[in-house]
């Protein structure tokens, strides 16, 4: 091996590293390209211009900050400077979205909820940022189109509503939150009875149930054992100043499973919920947690969700 070393190849006349294998296989000693070069010290002008720009070599107990600074204001409301680092860029990205968004929002501040939704500029700003702060804010219970859940969170893309889809009512289920109570009847009517119920509800949004049992059902709705008809009306059609649903609509937030084609299996669900009554819809307060401003933004946000009312 020793022999060829840094000789030149036979066949192309290329200096060798003076590698052999299998005893004629040479490694060529070539140039490396221009470009490759070029490329290699480019990464380091660029690396040093890093440097010196970004936070980057520690020192003693500290670092080389970088010239890059980030300008941003604190909260004593004074212009502030600091070096390039992440969570001044998040600070000043934050405040500036807010500045940004300020001239809308003292806009949504000072006009009434049939001008905001009229109104072109404001409309595309409340697509935008209404599903921003409902994202952050709803969505977790409402899901992302606000389609809700079944046996959990009311559907707010539909235009049924427990409560009332006008704008102050949506704003007042926002700003105070809601919460419905329906109480068991295990222990007041007696099984059959619960029974005749939950057919006769089923049969009220046209589902086919026994006609016997419906009309004794219909008759205890309407008695004072029941006392049905004092929560949902007399048309059960519900109350939204209590938030008790309307019975005649095919539209269930509790009392239903959802993709089951078995009416036994739906009338169950009906039966349930008269046995066990209902508390377990909490809307929560939002005022305190949002600006009233911001309120306002989500209420002609929601009520456009659901086509209104
Ligand atoms: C913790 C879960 C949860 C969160 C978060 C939540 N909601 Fe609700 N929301 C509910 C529940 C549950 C109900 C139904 C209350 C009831 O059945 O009495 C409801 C009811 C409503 C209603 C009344 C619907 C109707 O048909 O009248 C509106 C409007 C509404 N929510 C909007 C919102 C908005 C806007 C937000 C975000 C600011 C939000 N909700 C956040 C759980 C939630
Ligand atoms: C004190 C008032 C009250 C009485 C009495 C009452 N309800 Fe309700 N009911 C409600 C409220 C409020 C809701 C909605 C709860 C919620 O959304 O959180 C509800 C919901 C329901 C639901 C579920 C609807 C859905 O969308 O899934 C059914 C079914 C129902 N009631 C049937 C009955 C029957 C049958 C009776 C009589 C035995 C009755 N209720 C008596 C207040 C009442």
């Amino acid at each position: 091996m020793a022999d060829n070393t840094h000789s030149q190849a036979k066949s192309t006349g290329v200096q060798t590293t003076g590698h052999v294998w299998d005893g004629d296989l040479q490694e060529l000693n070539n140039p490396l390209p221009v470009w490759w070069t070029y490329t290699f010290y480019a990464t380091m002008v660029f690396a040093l211009a890093y440097w010196l720009a970004y936070p980057s070599w520690p020192i003693g107990k500290g670092f080389l900050p970088g010239m890059n600074t980030i300008t941003y204001v604190n909260t004593e409301g004074k212009e502030e400077s600091w070096h390039w680092n992440t969570r001044a860029k998040l600070l000043k990205e934050t405040q500036d979205a807010v500045i940004a968004q300020k001239p809308y929002y003292d806009k949504i501040a000072g006009l009434p909820y049939e001008e905001i939704a009229k109104d072109p500029e404001l409309s595309s700003f409340i697509v935008s940022a209404g599903k921003a702060v409902f994202s952050d804010n709803c969505a977790a219970c409402h899901q992302a189109g606000g389609q809700g859940k079944v046996g959990f969170f009311p559907n707010l893309a539909d235009d049924d509503w427990l409560y009332g889809g006008s704008y102050a009512t949506i704003n007042q289920t926002l700003t105070k939150g809601r919460r419905g109570y329906m109480p068991p009847f295990n222990e007041s009517l007696e099984a059959g009875q619960i029974d005749q119920l939950a057919h006769y509800v089923f049969s009220l949004s046209g589902g086919k149930a026994d006609p016997a049992k419906v009309a004794k059902g219909k008759d205890l709705f309407h008695s004072q054992a029941g006392a049905c008809y004092y929560c949902h009306g007399d048309n059960a059609k519900g109350r939204m100043d209590i938030g008790s649903a309307n019975l005649t609509d095919q539209v269930w937030l509790w009392a239903d499973v959802p993709g089951s084609p078995d009416d036994t299996v739906k009338i169950d669900a009906i039966r349930k919920v008269i046995v066990g009554g209902l508390n377990k819809g909490v809307m929560p307060a939002w005022e305190g947690r949002l600006s009233a401003e911001q309120i306002k933004l989500l209420t002609v946000y929601v009520h456009e969700l659901g086509g209104g009312k």
